[in-house]
């Protein structure tokens, strides 16, 4: 017999790891559990059963939190809250750190908790979520320890609310508490109520670290005590889950000042290039989605493979499949454990049932088990292509061209990430920019670590953790005082007219143009003089400016280079006619001409400072643990909606289209309401700027009615607002529609004589981490 065929022949025996210890910590609480509040466990409560999935048994009883509880959990959190801060960032880090040596100490309690709770295969829980979460204390730790010197003036939020899912319920919560704690902010966490054990454990050992009492409180129950936990007085909320239930979150907190980050679903793309490794590809493939049995949000469920090898991939990828062992998740031997619950199993069958794809399956166990699965010859717009199984369902299709690939790939409502398999780094480098996701894996899949950024774009969500970026989400910035509403000057009793009438039309696609309603209002000065007439923007003007700012997609693909210089030629040209603006200020606001001639001279510094960034916001290479780099790239967000403030009228407005601009953005601006022509004047700025057309739309008009079809508008990427008018909420609630990003005032001032760089850039940007191993063999 040759060793090949002992390998063919040899079947595995069963590894069981020992359940013991993990029995034992649950009996230790007498198998019941109360939430853990103010650093002690509550008596349980009404409670329900948390099973092990794989074999139907009650591991444990855990309390479903009343509303009340939640309001003690964030009154423990609040009062906390200063003092944790004030402990100071090497003060925090050293129990940060205590926190990651208890992990490590305990990590095969963590891990067979992990794997009974949630069905996950041992190998991965032990291998992977536990060491993961080890890296993400030890890395926060370490942030919290140069906080001050790298963050300077950055303060925590305060108290954050966190919910999270059922598929890395550790891995989750180090997500989400490692940085909250770090930066100083103290937490109400719910875990899913599939698999809440290895959070209560987690609270359970932190007593170990000597975390102070409320810094981090532990609620448990069902999606009602999530709704409670986003209710509750929290100045965060930080969610991971499905896209439904982010799109309600981000309803439920709009207009409230809190923030927030959605890391939702996906249908990442897994696209293999006909020169790939197509062996490493297989594996790579079996990584993407039967790790965690599919039930990642990141896996690549969708394979594009090049047309030319399809035929032999998929049969490699079959005889792989083949090999798969699905079963008992405790046996260190298994590839699939089970699915969480039988709730979800029911939902992936009743998904894949009656498909009218070819289907190919492994093989799985009766009970909680779904076999692995491969689905081919679907319609890119069959739904099993566009929806999120959450199980270990592949779904197949090819491509001919790179262009086609990247296509495809983006033909989907999310933007997690992507996997491309190429042996050509040219090819591969030049498509990770063009997909539509917050994550690009090259030669690999599902690589994560705490100092690259996760998080995606589209109905993927936003906002980002691990790394830098991560941190953004926790900290915060000096507060503005309130912002007090700029209403236009009223017609005056006595009108002063002298001159020409002059309606100055809207700008949209580089041309002046009527406003479709065929109204416009007059603008007075508050010394009674008629200063022109100015277009009333409606729905279909905003559809317009918002086609034409899709349209020059180009400017998004310009150099860094190429921006600036167009920028330091719109701050010249402003400056030529910085007499005629500052006379404008003057006249709309009844400002001093020194007054006006400040806010002049300050609007082209700011042009000057933009077109200085634009070629100099760096990206990094990550400090990744893998051989090879991970890069974050800073990249367009798209086309953003604004609308202008009313305080400073020219400043203001420069000063939010220059950044969109300087990072490749296009804008929809909607002009002051109160004061709107500086801004119409400054497009004949542009217009002599050699701007191109579509890269800057401006509309004039009311805010208030153009608010929520801005924020609605499901090809704008991103929406800020500085308006006095009080449309923060509208903004935030309509954007739940294609969960765009949203910056708004909150009735906050703002200091626009600080360009304040990093906030606007951050805003401008959305970071793509781009991971690249190398290395031969
Ligand atoms: P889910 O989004 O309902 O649950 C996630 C967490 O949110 C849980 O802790 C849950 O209790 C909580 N929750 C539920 N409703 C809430 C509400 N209205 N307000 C606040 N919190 C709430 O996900 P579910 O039902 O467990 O799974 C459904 C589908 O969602 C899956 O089949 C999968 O497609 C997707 N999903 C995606 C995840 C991801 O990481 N992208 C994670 C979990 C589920």
């Amino acid at each position: 017999m040759t060793v090949a065929e002992i390998f063919e022949t040899m079947d595995y025996g069963p590894a069981p790891e020992s359940s013991a210890e993990a029995m034992a910590w649950i009996d230790g609480h007498g198998g019941r559990f109360g939430l853990f509040i103010d650093g002690t466990f509550t008596d349980p409560g009404s409670s329900f059963d948390t099973r092990n999935p794989a074999t139907g048994k009650t591991l444990a009883q855990v309390t479903q939190a009343t509303p009340e509880d939640v309001t003690a959990a964030v009154a423990a959190a609040r009062k906390a809250q200063p003092g944790w801060e004030k402990l100071g960032g090497p003060g925090r880090a050293r129990i940060l750190y205590a926190l990651a040596r208890i992990i490590q100490k305990q990590s095969r309690l963590f891990a067979v908790l992990e794997t009974l709770d949630s069905g996950k295969p041992i190998r991965e829980a032990r291998d992977i979520d536990v060491s993961l979460v080890a890296r993400h204390f030890y890395y926060h730790a370490g942030m919290a320890q140069i906080m001050e010197d790298e963050l300077p003036g950055a303060r925590a939020l305060g108290v954050c609310g966190q919910v999270i899912p059922w598929n890395f319920p550790l891995l989750m919560l180090a997500w989400k508490v490692a940085p909250a704690l770090a930066m100083g902010n103290t937490v109400v966490l719910k875990p899913a109520e599939w698999t809440p054990l290895t959070a209560l454990a987690f609270a359970d050992l932190a007593r170990e670290a000597g975390l102070p009492k409320g810094v981090l409180n532990i609620v448990t129950g069902d999606g009602a005590v999530g709704e409670a936990v986003v209710a509750a007085d929290v100045d965060k909320v930080a969610f991971t889950g499905s896209t439904e239930v982010g799109k309600a979150i981000r309803r439920a907190t709009a207009g409230s000042g809190k923030a927030l980050t959605l890391e939702l679903g996906g249908k990442s793309p897994f696209i293999v290039f006909d020169d790939a490794d197509l062996d490493s590809a297989v594996e790579g493939i079996v990584d993407a989605i039967w790790f965690n049995g599919g039930q990642v949000c990141c896996a690549g469920s969708r394979l594009i493979v090049q047309e030319g090898i399809a035929e032999d991939f998929l049969e490699r990828l079959r005889t792989r499949m083949a090999k798969l062992r699905v079963g008992d998740p405790l046996d260190k031997c298994i590839d699939m454990g089970a699915i969480v619950d039988p709730v979800q199993r029911d939902r992936i069958a009743a998904m894949v049932d009656g498909t009218t794809g070819q289907v190919h399956r492994g093989d799985a166990p009766e009970g909680c088990f779904y076999p692995p699965t491969l689905i081919t010859g679907l319609d890119p717009a069959d739904p099993l292509m566009q929806d999120e199984i959450f199980g270990p369902v592949l779904v197949g299709t090819t491509f001919r061209t790179p262009a086609e690939a990247v296509s495809l790939a983006n033909n989907t409502r999310y933007g997690l990430a992507a996997t491309v398999w190429t042996e050509n780094v040219n090819l591969a480098l030049d498509i990770a920019p063009k997909l539509a996701s917050g994550i690009v894996w090259v030669n690999g899949t599902n690589m994560m670590d705490a100092a690259a950024g996760f998080g995606g774009v589209r109905e993927s969500g936003f906002g980002r953790e691990g790394g830098w970026e991560g941190l953004r989400a926790y900290v915060k910035g000096p507060e503005g005082k309130a912002l007090k509403p700029v209403a236009p000057v009223a017609a005056p009793k006595e009108a002063k007219v002298t001159g020409l009438d002059r309606t100055a039309k809207l700008y949209v696609g580089g041309k002046q143009a009527r406003p479709d309603g065929g109204y416009s209002r007059a603008v007075w000065s508050p010394k009674s003089a008629l200063l022109g007439h100015v277009g009333l923007a409606n729905r279909k003007d905003l559809r317009n400016a918002v086609e034409a700012a899709r349209g020059a997609g180009a400017w998004s693909k310009t150099t860094g280079h190429q921006r600036a210089q167009i920028l330091y030629y719109m701050g010249e040209n402003l400056s030529a006619r910085a007499g005629e603006f500052a006379a404008r200020i003057s006249d709309m606001t009844g400002a001093t001409a020194k007054q006006a001639e400040t806010e002049v001279a300050a609007s082209v510094d700011r042009l000057f400072t933009w077109a200085a960034w634009a070629d100099k916001y760096d990206g990094r290479a990550k400090g990744v643990p893998i051989r090879g780099v991970a890069l974050a790239m800073n990249e367009p967000v798209g086309v953003i909606g604004q609308f202008a403030p009313d305080e400073m009228p020219l400043l203001g407005l420069i000063s939010v289209i220059a950044p969109a601009m300087a990072m490749g953005n296009r804008t929809v601006t909607v002009a002051s309401t109160a004061y709107p022509l500086a801004a119409t004047d400054f497009y004949q700025v542009l217009e002599t700027s050699d701007v191109p057309g579509g890269v800057v739309n401006i509309l004039t008009g009311d805010a208030t009615e153009l608010a929520a079809q801005m924020g609605g508008h499901m090809d704008v990427d991103a929406v800020w607002s500085f308006s006095s008018s009080d449309i923060s909420a509208t903004i935030e609630a309509e954007s739940a529609h294609n969960l765009k990003r949203t910056w708004v005032n909150n009735g906050r001032a703002r200091d626009w004589s600080v360009t304040d760089a990093h906030t606007f850039l951050a805003h401008a940007t959305e970071v793509k981490t781009v991971w690249i191993p190398y290395g031969e063999g």
